[in-house]
C-alpha cells in the first residue's frame, strides 16, 4: 500500500531529508584522493549528530555502516573501510537519516581528482536520467513512467539500468511500498497518487547490467568490473510534478 502522507508527516519528511542532503553535501566537500572511505564515513556520523539524527543505515538488516561508499565497480553498499580512494576514481555516497520519526535518503556519485572521460560521461547521464525520471513523476501518473524515462535515457546513451535494485516509498520506514523499477513500460504499473514520498535512486553500469553481491553479503559489483554510478533523490508526489526534499 502506498502511504499518503498528512501536512504533518510532510513537514516530518522535510526536516529529516534536509538534513540528509546536508550531511552528503558536507561529506561529498571530502572526497579527494588519499581520503578513506572509513574516514568519510566519520565526517557523515558527527554532522550526522550535530542535527541530533540517526544514521537509518546502521544496523538496518544488519548493515555495518553508517553509510554506504561505493567505489569504482561498486553498484551500491559498499562498506565503509580503511580502502584510500585514489585520482581517477569515482565514489557513490548514499546516505540515509532517521529524524523526529522520519527516514530521509539521497545519494550522489562524486570523481575522485581528474576522472576519464568515459568515467564523466557515465557520471553525466546517470546524473541526467535521474532527473528524467523525476520529471516523469506526478500525481496519478503510473510507476513505470519513472523507469520508463530512466532507461530510455540511459540506453540510449550505450550504458545500462541495474535490475536487481530499485527505489522505493518512504516514510517513518527507509523502505516503504512501492518499489520503483529504473526500467520499464509507459503506463505500466500503480497509479502514483498525490502526497506521497518516493526515494528514487538510479543505478547505471557502464558495461553489463548485471550485478554479484560479494562474500561480505552486501557489497554489489558489476559482473563485470566496469564502473557503476548512484544517485538518489527523496521527493514529494504533488499534481504539478515533484518536489525534491532532499536539497539543501
Ligand atoms: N541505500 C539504500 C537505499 O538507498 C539502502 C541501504 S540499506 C543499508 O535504499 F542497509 F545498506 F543501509
Ligand atoms: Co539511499
Ligand atoms: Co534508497
Amino acid at each position: 500500500m502506498i502511504y499518503v502522507k498528512s501536512a504533518d508527516e510532510i513537514t516530518g519528511m522535510r526536516n529529516a531529508c534536509r538534513i540528509v542532503a546536508e550531511v552528503l553535501k558536507e561529506t561529498g566537500k571530502n572526497v579527494q584522493p588519499g581520503i578513506t572511505t572509513k574516514e568519510l564515513e566519520s565526517i557523515a556520523d558527527k554532522k550526522i549528530k550535530s542535527f541530533g539524527a540517526k544514521s537509518a543505515f546502521l544496523g538496518y538488516r544488519g548493515y555495518p555502516g553508517i553509510i554506504c561508499t561505493s567505489v569504482n565497480e561498486v553498484v551500491i553498499h559498499g562498506i565503509p573501510s580503511s580502502q584510500k580512494l585514489k585520482n581517477g576514481d569515482i565514489i557513490g555516497l548514499d546516505v540515509g537519516v532517521l529524524y523526529n520519526g522520519f527516514c530521509g535518503d539521497t545519494a550522489k556519485t562524486f570523481a575522485v581528482g581528474k576522472i576519464s572521460d568515459s568515467a564523466e560521461k557515465l557520471l553525466n547521464i546517470s546524473e541526467l536520467s535521474l532527473k528524467k525520471g523525476l520529471e516523469s513523476c506526478s500525481a496519478d501518473r503510473r510507476i513505470g513512467d519513472i523507469g520508463s524515462a530512466i532507461q530510455a535515457t540511459v540506453e540510449k546513451n550505450g550504458f545500462s539500468v541495474v535490475r536487481d535494485f530499485v527505489g522505493h516509498g518512504i516514510g517513518r520506514n527507509l523502505h516503504e511500498d512501492p518499489q520503483i523499477p529504473n526500467y520499464g513500460k509507459a503506463g505500466s504499473g500503480v497509479r502514483i497518487p498525490e502526497n506521497c514520498c518516493l526515494a528514487i535512486e538510479v543505478m547505471i553500469n557502464e558495461g553489463t547490467w548485471q550485478v554479484k553481491i560479494l562474500d561480505d553479503n552486501w557489497t554489489a559489483v558489476t559482473s563485470d568490473n566496469k564502473l557503476s554510478a548512484h544517485f538518489e533523490h527523496t521527493v514529494l508526489v504533488k499534481r504539478e510534478g515533484v518536489e525534491i526534499l532532499t536539497v539543501c
